[in-house]
């Protein structure tokens, strides 16, 4: 008898990693992809939720529930990254339309009856700016108690020398766009597994043009959407950073990380620092700190294998 699916939902921003780490689940049968919403970072809200929608069709994952959540910081404006994803947010993919029809109730109360529905026992994997998870949290108070993880892609500790900002020199993406959700995610409580680009900047664990003609070997759909984004991404840069796909990753195979312990923060001040993350000294005598799992080093090659494996397995 097998182990059970894992059931996951996934908050995101669709872009061309969230679509790999998307493809990367859709090909794991550890996990069962159980919802999926969408916040604006990569592209705007509409731009994220439509990419959501066409990626999950194309691979035939139609029937995943899409909800569109925040269509902005929860007090800053917003800022899209559309240089580096495209002016689609996703590589310019001449995907066809979705023709799914999104769910009409808000994400975060989505997100609250995912969590909801078995305690203890679900992931939520946020892979870009926390929004919607601080929002929910907001809304259901008791939410953060009822996960069993929240896995995020974000933020950079300077555990490693990639551990660097990529938005400003001090703060990651995901973070700097609304660093006020991600201090209330990081105080609330909730377990958490973090991947910043301390691993996640670490070129040997993105994929590069060797990379994309071993996925161009194969004439699989899952394949050819992969080598699109791929290829796309290397239009511009010599690695495409697999950042969301590592996040995943902690959950497929945890063997491929080291891990750091400790109780994290942000800065949340609009100044030159605004999203930096920071591991906080933790007074010995507390018993009321909330630790979390940092990823502090990766396997590259190892990684790249389970990726590539799993995209070409026929
Ligand atoms: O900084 C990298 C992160 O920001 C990734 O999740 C990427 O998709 C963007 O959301
Ligand atoms: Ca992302």
């Amino acid at each position: 008898m097998g182990a059970v699916a894992l059931s996951v939902a996934f908050d995101t921003d669709p872009g061309i990693d969230d679509a790999l780490a998307l493809i990367l689940a859709l090909r794991s049968t550890e996990l069962r992809l159980a919802l999926v919403t969408t916040v604006a970072g990569n592209g705007p809200l509409e731009m994220t939720t439509r990419n959501a929608v066409r990626v999950l069709e194309y691979l035939g994952a139609a029937h995943v529930p899409v909800a569109a959540g925040a269509a902005t910081p929860i007090r800053r404006p917003f800022h899209g990254a559309l240089g580096y994803h495209g002016p689609d947010a996703l590589g310019q993919l001449m995907l066809p339309e979705g023709r799914a029809q999104i769910e009409l109730r808000a994400a975060c109360d989505l997100l609250f009856d995912f969590a909801a529905a078995a305690p203890g026992e679900r992931t939520l994997i946020a892979t870009g700016p926390l929004t919607n998870v601080a929002l929910a949290f907001q809304r259901h108070e008791d939410m953060p108690s009822l996960l069993k993880e929240v896995v995020i892609m974000g933020g950079a500790f300077q555990l490693t020398r990639f551990g660097t900002g990529n938005q400003t020199p001090y703060a990651e993406f995901n973070i700097w766009q609304d660093p006020d959700a991600a201090h209330l995610v990081f105080r609330s409580g909730v377990p958490m597994t973090i991947v910043g680009l301390d691993v996640t900047n670490d070129p040997s664990s993105a994929l590069d043009a060797t990379d994309l003609a071993r996925l161009r070997e194969s004439n699989s759909r899952t394949a050819a959407l992969a080598s699109d984004l791929l290829e796309y991404a290397l239009r511009q840069h010599d690695y495409c950073f697999m950042h969301d796909p590592l996040a995943l990753a902690t959950i497929l195979d945890p063997s491929l990380f080291e891990f750091t312990e400790g109780e994290v923060d942000v800065v949340t001040r609009d100044d030159e620092e605004r999203g930096r993350t920071f591991l906080v000294p933790s007074a010995p005598s507390s018993n009321q700190r909330r630790t979390a799992r940092i990823a502090r080093s990766i396997d590259g090659p190892r990684f790249k294998e389970l990726f590539l494996s799993r995209v070409l397995e026929a």
